[in-house]
């Protein structure tokens, strides 16, 4: 895509990705992505807001050379990661003049991934400006969204936050700006429950910092651009502060259809009890909506088959994914089917140490689910109410 004009002397100049369906070689992205690069001129001195990733840093190149830009006085790096800074050794090469302003974290770690010369950086602290002549930038220092160098960067004359990968989705689209809230909604939700949600209480924190700046205008390295900051800001607010919802988030496998039996009788059981049941069938799964779905939930109940003595490889992978994840659930259960014998409660909760939650008693069937074990689903059912209950959940 060409550069697009956001506001008189400041442009898109980034890449979308339609194709790519795969980051960080885990998450998938059904939408694409885009990696958006921000030119802002000033009176005096023209800045760059992040790059694009290195498979795309061509178009980023041929829409500086569109604009007829010469001279660069500013690259600002908000984040190391290579989605959009892998870009910055060739633009340095472009442009001799041009320095990377970033954090001092950021700094080191640019020099340690991208091998940028010492020599070509300006270190700037918590609330320090960078002025374009008429046109003032301000860095607020935001650590851990999602990396420990983060930054933000604020256009103070035009109120536009420059967030990098906070508030951001992956999302490819021809819009500038949001124009489908339902579509960006799902995408934000996505990104934020992939990269943001281990984070939550440095985002609780980091979206009490953004609060204070008056803000026009939300334009992220990932997505379409905020016209209407409240509708980002209010969703990011019920995602990070929220207490969790009447839902339990069922991820299970079944290789003979057992463990399938078991999910099929306690999902009955909880929606008769007025629970929300999201259930996912992890070989088939995408393992975005299970991290969607884990944003809001006070309960993941894991189905599995015992096999080869364990857990099912896909179960354990769901749960260390949920771990690694660290969404706010209250609670936790095992269910699943076995022939002689394992150590699948064992192994699955001991993948569970980084959630704060009660284990609730598992149900384990020899062989394909009898009376007596969907009788014990019930029970578990049961308790999964007054838990919600007694938490305030329902
Ligand atoms: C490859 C494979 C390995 C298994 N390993 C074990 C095991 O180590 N311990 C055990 O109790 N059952 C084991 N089983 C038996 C299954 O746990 C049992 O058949 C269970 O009912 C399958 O549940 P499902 O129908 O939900 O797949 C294994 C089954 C398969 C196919
Ligand atoms: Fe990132
Ligand atoms: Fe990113």
């Amino acid at each position: 895509m060409r550069p697009r004009e956001i506001r008189h002397g400041i442009y898109w100049v980034g890449a979308v990705d339609w194709d790519r369906r795969l980051f960080d070689s885990l998450i998938p992205l059904p939408d694409g992505t885009s990696y958006n690069s921000y030119l802002v001129q000033g009176s005096q001195k023209t800045a760059l807001i992040d790059g694009v990733d290195p498979t795309k840093e061509r178009l980023l190149l041929e829409n500086l050379d569109a604009l007829g830009v010469k001279k660069l006085d500013y690259l600002i790096a908000n984040h190391a990661e290579q989605d959009h800074a892998g870009a910055i050794p060739t633009v340095l090469a472009r442009y001799p003049d041009a320095k990377v302003v970033c954090t001092p974290r950021c700094k080191g770690m640019l020099v340690d991934l991208l091998m940028v010369a010492e020599d070509r950086f300006i270190t700037v602290e918590d609330k320090e400006t960078v002025s374009l002549g008429d046109r003032t930038l301000e860095f607020i220092h935001a650590p851990w969204v999602h990396w420990p160098e983060t930054m933000l960067t604020y256009l103070r004359e035009e109120k536009i936050l420059f967030p990098c990968d906070f508030f951001g989705s992956h999302l490819a689209t021809s819009d500038l700006f949001v124009t489908d809230e339902g579509q960006v909604y799902e995408a934000a939700k996505r990104y934020y429950a992939e990269i943001m949600m281990p984070f939550r209480t440095t985002i609780q924190k980091n979206l009490e910092k953004v609060r204070e700046y008056q803000i026009d205008l939300i334009a992220p390295s990932h997505g379409p651009i905020y016209n209407k900051p409240e509708f980002i800001l209010s969703a990011y607010h019920s995602w990070a502060f929220d207490e969790p919802k009447n839902i339990v988030v069922l991820p299970y496998v079944s290789m003979h259809d057992s463990t399938r039996r078991l999910v099929a009788h306690f999902v009955g059981a909880l929606v008769e009890r007025g629970i929300t049941v999201k259930q996912f069938d992890l070989p088939v799964t995408d393992i975005g909506k299970l991290a969607m779905a884990l944003v809001d939930a006070a309960t993941v109940v894991i189905g599995t088959p015992t096999v080869l003595g364990g857990a099912h490889p896909a179960a354990a992978y769901a749960a260390f994914l949920a771990n690694a994840l660290r969404p706010n659930l209250k609670f936790a259960s095992i269910i699943g089917s076995y022939g002689w014998g394992g150590k699948v409660v064992e192994q699955l909760s001991g993948m569970l140490t980084n959630l704060k939650v009660e284990l609730l008693p598992p149900v384990l069937a020899k062989g394909y689910p009898r009376e007596a074990d969907l009788k014990a689903l019930d029970s578990l059912a049961e308790m999964v109410r007054q838990k919600h209950r007694e938490s305030g959940v329902m």
